[in-house]
């Protein structure tokens, strides 16, 4: 019988790439994967350091594999627990002081290196827990084998790492310096994936429009052009990109808003606050006033684009005021979607030391009215939608026979009623309800 994984993926878009490309390796290996801890041989955690409580669900979620690695111990069977991801790298030998029976634990730029831990470990060649933190020279993208398609809509990073340094993140220690993979190295693995189903791609990286990999004659490209090749793969019916660092939306990103029909209508730009003041203390390279400019020429490119955002509140040093042209920004761009934070305090980062920290109170106060305010329009937005016709994704099946769930260009989901093998296809529906979260519609 081969040997089962289990792999449990945290944070962000990233590590679902990462650990899809991870269990292809497994795969490549020989080994199944399950859904259920208990039948696992290996157990891999691919964590996030983004957030306190990010990093610390990790730590319960190792005392559970803990109690499993030793009931399966007790039954004869060898249980590998293995890290992964963004707290490995910030936490380092700390992950095994804290939870000694972790048998390795691998950065975000080592992961091509599993299968050989694996084997040493299972040949017991490795006595003492294996860690590799290496910010390495080649890029792990050389080495992993080729990936699958994962279904209709796949994530395909083509850039790691950040040089930004926002003082409340932890991400540019995490995954290093900026890297882009090479356009040949980006294009031969979308043409596999689309020739594996795959209708939707979304092109990943930290700061994915600061992309300026090689093409096949050395030349430096950017994200422009990146985008205008990959539209080009015959089969392909949507692009998107995520995420974008505001000050490195360029002219030529937004002139493929106007010219390519496949780039989806939607785009998450984070501006994390509204405030001049707030911005500058979090090192970011934009003011509002440049934001909405960026917003303005994108929407003239294609006037049907939509925006999404990240914020943070109570950002050291944030007043009432401060947070006021935070909940103004969102009035003027009325988001249809957003993700909104508190800030937490990261060991490392410069924020983490500033004096004027916000009470958590505050924070909470914040959160709450800057939600509210999100989900009205998130909510408007949906209601809009009522009554048009919009070509739908369908990627899972829904809780009742006969339904089926989808995505739309907007990223909302759509439940509909259709035979279960328009799964994996694009539908025209008819959008005939819609809540906060997720709109109905009928097949036409
Ligand atoms: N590279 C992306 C995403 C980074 S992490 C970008 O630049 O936008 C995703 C989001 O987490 C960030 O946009 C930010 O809103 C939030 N975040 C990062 N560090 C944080 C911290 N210390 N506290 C609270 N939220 C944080
Ligand atoms: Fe973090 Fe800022 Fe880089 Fe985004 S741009 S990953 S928030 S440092
Ligand atoms: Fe988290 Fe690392 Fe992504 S810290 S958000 S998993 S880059």
């Amino acid at each position: 019988m081969s040997k089962k994984y289990f792999i449990k993926t945290y944070g962000c878009q990233m590590n679902v790439y990462d650990s899809s490309r991870i269990a292809d390796m497994l795969k490549n290996q020989g080994y199944e994967e399950t859904l259920c801890q208990k039948d696992a041989d290996i157990v891999l955690f691919n964590t996030c350091h983004i957030r306190e409580k990010a990093a610390e669900k990790l730590f319960s979620d190792l005392g559970r594999a803990h109690l499993i690695q030793l009931e399966r111990a007790e039954q004869g069977k060898q249980t590998i627990i293995g890290v992964a991801g963004c707290v490995v790298q910030a936490e380092d030998e700390q992950i095994v002081k804290r939870a000694p029976y972790v048998n390795f634990a691998v950065g975000p730029l080592m992961y091509h290196k599993i299968a050989g831990i694996l084997h040493d470990i299972e040949n017991k060649n490795a006595k003492e827990s294996v860690i590799n933190t290496e910010f390495p020279a080649d890029s792990k993208f050389d080495f992993l084998p080729e990936n699958k398609s994962q279904g209709a809509c796949s994530f395909l990073a083509v850039q790691e790492g950040c040089n930004n340094f926002c003082t409340y993140c932890v991400v540019p220690y995490t995954r290093g310096a900026e890297y882009s993979r090479p356009v040949a190295q980006v294009l031969t693995e979308a043409r596999r994936l689309v020739a594996g189903g795959t209708l939707e791609l979304n092109l990943l990286g930290q700061n994915v429009n600061s992309y300026h990999g090689e093409d096949e004659n050395g030349k430096e490209r950017n994200l422009a052009y990146l985008l205008r090749r990959v539209a080009e793969i015959d089969g392909l019916k949507r692009i998107r990109y995520t995420t974008s660092y505001p000050a490195d939306v360029d002219d030529d990103l937004i002139a493929c808003h106007k010219d390519i029909a496949i780039l989806m209508p939607y785009l998450h730009l984070p501006i994390q606050s509204g405030s001049d003041r707030i911005l500058k203390a979090m090192n970011r390279r934009h003011t509002s006033g440049d934001y909405l400019k960026v917003v303005e020429k994108l929407q003239k490119a294609n006037p049907d684009l939509r925006m999404s955002s990240d914020f943070i509140v109570g950002f050291p040093g944030e007043t009432d005021d401060d947070f006021a042209k935070t909940l103004e920004i969102v009035n003027k761009i009325k988001y249809i979607q957003a993700f909104s934070f508190k800030y937490s305090r990261r060991a490392g980062t410069p924020a983490a030391v500033m004096e004027n920290q916000v009470e958590e109170k505050v924070k909470k106060e914040r959160l709450a009215v800057l939600q509210d305010l999100l989900f009205d329009y998130q909510t408007k937005f949906n209601q809009e939608c009522v009554g048009k016709v919009m070509p739908v994704l369908l990627e899972q099946k829904g809780r009742h026979k006969g339904q089926l769930i989808g995505r739309t260009p907007y990223m909302q989901n759509l439940h509909v009623e259709t035979k279960d093998d328009n799964i994996n296809k694009i539908i025209e529906v008819k959008v005939t309800s819609a809540t906060t979260n997720s709109l109905s519609g009928k097949e036409i």
